[in-house]
């Protein structure tokens, strides 16, 4: 056995639509160019109304267990971290645990600081490992978030969805993080928000920008003076990616600070083969998925992990997680020995290989069909129950205040029979 804890398990879901950022710009009367090579994206994922942050956790969640063989008994931690809470009271963790089927002896909460909040979540899972006695026991963290902006607003086109399930215990054959004191940044911005009574988060852009780039140098400067390590022992740079020209600004501003650290005989390569080489395997799923807050940077683990162009075994990562408003921490750690054998479990790329682009009209209708669901009128997914690539939960909508959610089969047959009345109120 051994006596360190990590990731043992990684497994995704994002939604099966995606919109193309071509044709969000057309409808937007936006240069395509700005979208594509001024924001560095090319489609973003839009969930229907079934897919809510919880449905999307459970899928995650649900496939990690089956993928790796998980026994439920042994998970005694859930965390969830998230900023699209469904309640005020009630964790999406609750959720989760429940439709699982997970012991009652266990904890089950979410972690919420925007987009660090997955970071925090799995921070505190690691620690909870680390000083649990029971060796056998797992923790469960999940990232799952619904990037939403206003439509024709500056943050549309980052837009984004999806969750990623982590199991972390005494077998951390996945990838361990380096037993460096953490490098950790709390400073209080209103760079991005979303307020309870909106649906989609409100910013201002440049000031976010601005904050996320501070926060980088600080931590990244403060990692590398606890843990001794240097640009060239990092194989890969991974970042938060609200939007992917964003790692590229974040891993400018990291070459700026090693260059300025050497002399002209130390001089580091070109600052584009670099990037190339350290950074850009990783953003190719963002581009693909647009920002899924929480989740995003531990999809870029998932990414790089599966992606059949190279042999990650042994490799390197320097890791840079950022939420808004503001926490950030830079870490580090290393990919297992036996990175193969998790390709295809993890499911990123048979996700993307599943999709469906939809047009511009059909966005709008999903994104108002979500909106209505989620300001409690009964919503019907029916509709969209061949649209979605959920397997085991849907949310069906809200009735007595509360979220009703169920089996995707049984969705279609519910809501069918009792929709024809609710289709005026549910949908303009
Ligand atoms: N052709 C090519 N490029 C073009 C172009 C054109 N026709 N028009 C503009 N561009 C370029 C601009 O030069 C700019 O590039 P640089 O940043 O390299 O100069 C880029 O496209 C964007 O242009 P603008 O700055 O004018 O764009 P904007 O102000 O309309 O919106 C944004 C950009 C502020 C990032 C906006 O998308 C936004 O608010 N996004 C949400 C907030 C966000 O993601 N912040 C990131 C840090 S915070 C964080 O990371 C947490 C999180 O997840 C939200």
């Amino acid at each position: 056995m051994k006596s360190s804890v990590g990731l043992e398990a990684l497994s995704v879901y994002v939604p099966r639509h995606f919109l193309e950022l071509k044709t969000l710009a057309q409808a937007n009367g936006v240069d395509p160019a700005k979208y594509l090579f001024g924001l560095g994206g090319r489609r973003i994922a839009i969930p229907t109304p079934a897919e809510d942050a919880v449905s999307m956790a459970v899928e995650a969640a649900a496939r990690l267990i089956e993928n790796y063989d998980v026994q439920k008994s042994n998970i005694s931690l859930v965390i969830v971290g998230t900023e699209s809470g469904v309640d005020a009271a009630k964790p999406i963790a609750a959720y989760v645990h429940g439709h699982l089927g997970l012991s009652n002896h266990c904890r089950a909460f979410d972690t919420t600081h925007a987009c660090y909040g997955g970071t925090a979540a799995l921070r505190m899972a690691l620690a909870w490992a680390t000083a649990n006695p029971r060796l056998d026991q797992k923790a469960l963290v999940i990232c799952t978030d619904i990037a939403r902006y206003d439509m024709l607003s500056p943050g549309e086109p980052t837009q984004g969805a999806g969750a990623v399930a982590m199991l972390i215990g005494h077998e951390p054959e996945l990838f361990t993080l380096d037993p460096y004191p953490e490098s950790v940044y709390t400073r209080e911005v209103m760079d991005f928000w979303r307020p309870q009574y909106r649906q989609s988060a409100l910013v201002h852009g440049h000031l976010s920008i601005d904050c996320y780039l501070s926060a980088l140098e600080s931590t990244y400067r403060a990692h590398l003076a606890q843990s001794g390590l240097r640009w060239e022992d990092f194989d890969y740079l991974l970042f938060h990616v609200p939007f992917p020209k964003m790692a590229y600004k974040g891993f400018c501003k990291l070459y700026e600070i090693e260059q300025s650290q050497r002399s002209p005989a130390r001089a580091l390569p070109p600052l584009e083969s670099e990037f190339q080489k350290r950074t850009q395997p990783a953003l190719v799923v963002h581009a693909e998925v647009g920002n899924s807050y929480t989740g995003s940077l531990y999809l870029s683990l998932a990414s790089l992990m599966e992606s059949g162009d190279s042999d990650v075994a042994g490799l390197r990562l320097g890791l840079f997680s950022y939420g808004s408003g503001s926490c950030a921490e830079y870490f580090s750690g290393q990919i297992g020995a036996d990175a193969a054998a998790w390709r295809g479990k993890i499911g990123i790329s048979r996700a993307l290989s599943e999709r469906v682009e939809i047009d511009h009209p059909t966005y709008r209708d999903l994104r108002r069909a979500s909106e209505v669901a989620l300001r409690g009128a009964p919503e019907d997914v029916a509709e969209h129950r061949s649209t979605h690539n959920l397997k085991h939960i849907a949310f069906y909508g809200i009735r007595d205040d509360q979220r009703v959610y169920g089996p995707v089969s049984e969705a279609a047959r519910l809501t069918s029979g009792e929709r024809t009345n609710e289709k005026t109120s549910g949908r303009a």
